[in-house]
């Protein structure tokens, strides 16, 4: 059974007991979301383990991809949170409700750090969709650099719909993608994004027919594997930034970069 340990702490979460598989082939690392009889439906505990794949993540990994087992990439967060019962050994969303506000926002914090290091400068995170991606799902897949998509694929920013806010890290992501009026419209109207619409707005790299969705994230990590670590880390590390930069301020950090690539590259610091 995989397991990840808790840093520093003997603890450790059984990624069986949560739904996922987590294997490493050379520089790829394929996170799979393996609860399809539930359509991948996710958890604190998922989160918690997501987060800690991040943290003991080998060092060698260069992309990590995350699909989903079954029909679904992911049916969004277990709905069992909304009953006064909960997901056992997790609680329910009643039973956070009584929390004091910071716990409960330090709570949703530990969450998003399942998300956020897919982001990593170190590392292309690939989200491979088929299906429905609601919520959370969607957000799962936001949180990766590129998304491909099966034609069957489904997106859904459902929480608003039910009364809440999309709070996994999704909410960026999405804005950056598909501008801030395309944003509003998807998560308010909660509508269905076919995969087709998605790689016309920008939420999807490539569609595939489902068949080909395997081995069209294989060609793809394949082709960005061809660049070198080191030149890919500061570029995606450069790209990153760009948007929070004015022209001057990126031309500075384009000019630090290289200055380091070069310096490494011919003069062998
Ligand atoms: N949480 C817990 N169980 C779920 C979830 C979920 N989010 N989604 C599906 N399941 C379970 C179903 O209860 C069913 O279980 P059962 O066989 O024990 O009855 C099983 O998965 C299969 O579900 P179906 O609905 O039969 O599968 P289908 O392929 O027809 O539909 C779909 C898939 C469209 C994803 C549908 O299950 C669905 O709408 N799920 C709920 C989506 C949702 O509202 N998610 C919350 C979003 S908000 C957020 O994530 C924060």
């Amino acid at each position: 059974m995989a397991e990840v340990a808790f840093g520093g702490s003997a603890e450790k979460i059984s990624l069986e007991e949560v739904g996922l598989r987590f294997e490493v082939d050379g520089e790829i690392a394929t996170i799979t979301l393996d609860r399809p009889e539930k359509r991948n439906a996710q958890t604190f505990a998922t989160w918690s383990a997501l987060a800690q794949i991040g943290d003991t993540l080998p060092q060698q990994v260069r992309i990590v991809v995350i699909r989903g087992e079954g029909p679904s990439f992911s049916a969004g967060i277990d709905l069992r949170m909304f009953t006064p019962e909960g997901v056992p050994g997790q609680g329910s969303f009643a039973a956070s409700a009584t929390l004091d506000s910071s716990t409960f926002e330090q709570r949703i914090a530990q969450a998003q750090q399942g998300f956020l290091w897919l982001r990593r400068p170190d590392i292309v995170s690939v989200a491979a969709v088929q299906g429905h991606a609601i919520g959370a799902g969607f957000q799962l897949a936001l949180a990766c650099d590129l998304r491909v998509l099966a034609d069957d694929a489904k997106l859904c920013m459902k929480e608003p719909a039910l009364g809440l806010v999309p709070d996994l890290t999704g909410t960026k992501p999405l804005v950056d993608l598909v501008g801030l009026s395309r944003a509003v419209e998807i998560c308010l109207t909660a509508r269905t994004v076919g995969a087709e619409e998605a790689a016309r707005i920008g939420l999807a790299e490539l569609v595939v027919a489902p068949q080909e969705l395997e081995g069209a994230v294989r060609d793809l990590t394949a082709a960005l594997l061809a660049t070198g670590r080191d030149a890919a880390t500061a570029t995606k590390r450069l790209l990153q930034g760009a948007s929070g930069r004015t022209l001057e301020e990126q031309c500075a950090a384009e000019r630090r970069e290289q200055v380091v690539r070069i310096k490494s590259l011919f003069a062998g610091s």
